[in-house]
C-alpha cells in the first residue's frame, strides 16, 4: 500500500497501443483525490478513452507508475477493476438479445459474486436499489433491446452503480441523448455524487453537459494533458476557446 492519500496517481504514464510504435497517451501525470468529480475534455482521437482504460487496468502503460487505490495498477489490475464501475463509449447492444435490463444491471455485480456462484438476496437488494436510483425499476423486466438511447443510457450507469464501486469511469454518457436525456442524466450524476462517497471521471464532448458538481476539468489533447484546474479556470481559458472553436461549447 503507498502511503498517500490519492485515489488516483498516474505518475509520467505512457500507453503505447500493441503494434503500433508510438504512445497514445505520454507524461501524464495526474492525482485525484477522494472524493473528486472531474471531467476529461479534449477533441476526437486526443486519447481520453485510452486514459481511462489506463486508469483501470485494461490497457497497460509502457512507461512511468500508476497506482489506484493506493495499489499499484500493473500488479493488481483485476482487485482494482472490481472497485470500478466503466460505463464505455457507444457501448451498443444486439436488440435481439435475449435479456432484461435488470440481468444487465445484475452483470455489474459479477465481480462481487465471484465465478460458479450465483447472486444472492443482497446483490437484487443492489439491483433494485441502483435500477431506483437512476429511476429505472419500472423497466427491470423489458428486453434490453427495447429501450430508447436515454433509458439504456441509464441502465449502463446502473449496471455501474449496482457494482458499488468506488470509483465511476464515465465514457461520454450524454452521446445519443436528447437535451431533456442529457439534462436527466446530468442531475442524476450530481446526485449520485452527493449521496454517495463516491469518485467520479466523466469523459465529455459538451462543456454544456459539465455536471455542476464537477469542480475541476482536464483538457487532453494530443495525448497529452495540457490543463488541469477550477471548472472557472478551465471554462474561461483561451485555449479552450480555440478547441472549442465558438461551437457552442461542442467539440
Ligand atoms: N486499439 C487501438 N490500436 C491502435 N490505435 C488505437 C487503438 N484505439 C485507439 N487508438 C488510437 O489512439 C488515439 C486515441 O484514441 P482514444 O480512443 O483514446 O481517443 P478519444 O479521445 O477517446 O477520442 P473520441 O473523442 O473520438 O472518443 C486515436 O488516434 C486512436 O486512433
Ligand atoms: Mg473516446
Amino acid at each position: 500500500m503507498k502511503k498517500n492519500s490519492n485515489l488516483i496517481e498516474l505518475v509520467n504514464i505512457e500507453t503505447v497501443y500493441e503494434g503500433e510504435r508510438l504512445p497514445v497517451i505520454y507524461d501524464v501525470n495526474l492525482k485525484v483525490e477522494p472524493g473528486e468529480f472531474i471531467s476529461i475534455i479534449g477533441p476526437n482521437g486526443a486519447g481520453k478513452t485510452t486514459l481511462l482504460e489506463t486508469i483501470n487496468g485494461l490497457l497497460t502503460y509502457s512507461k512511468g507508475k500508476g497506482f489506484v487505490f493506493g495499489k499499484e495498477i500493473k500488479k493488481h489490475k483485476s482487485e482494482i477493476r472490481k472497485e470500478i464501475g466503466y460505463v464505455i463509449q457507444n457501448f451498443e447492444m444486439d436488440p435481439l438479445a435475449p435479456f432484461l435490463c435488470k440481468d444487465i444491471v445484475m452483470s455489474g455485480r459479477t465481480g462481487k459474486i465471484g465465478t460458479f456462484r450465483f447472486a444472492r438476496k443482497k446483490d437484487w437488494d443492489k439491483v433494485w436499489y441502483s435500477m431506483g436510483l437512476v429511476g429505472m425499476i419500472d423497466f427491470a423486466n423489458r428486453p434490453i433491446g427495447k429501450l430508447s438511447g436515454g433509458e439504456f443510457q441509464k441502465i449502463l450507469l446502473s449496471r455501474a452503480l449496482a457494482q458499488n464501486p468506488k470509483l465511476l469511469l464515465l465514457d461520454e454518457p450524454f452521446s445519443n441523448l436528447d437535451y431533456a436525456s442529457r439534462k436527466q442524466v446530468e442531475t442524476l450524476l450530481n446526485r449520485i455524487h452527493e449521496k454517495n462517497n463516491i469518485t467520479i471521471l466523466i469523459v465529455s464532448h459538451d462543456l454544456n453537459f459539465v455536471p455542476s458538481r464537477c469542480k475541476r476539468i482536464i483538457v487532453l489533447e494530443h495525448g497529452k494533458i495540457i490543463m488541469d484546474g477550477s471548472r472557472e479556470k478551465i471554462l474561461k481559458s483561451e485555449i479552450i476557446n480555440s478547441i472549442f472553436n465558438g461551437n457552442g461549447g461542442k467539440i
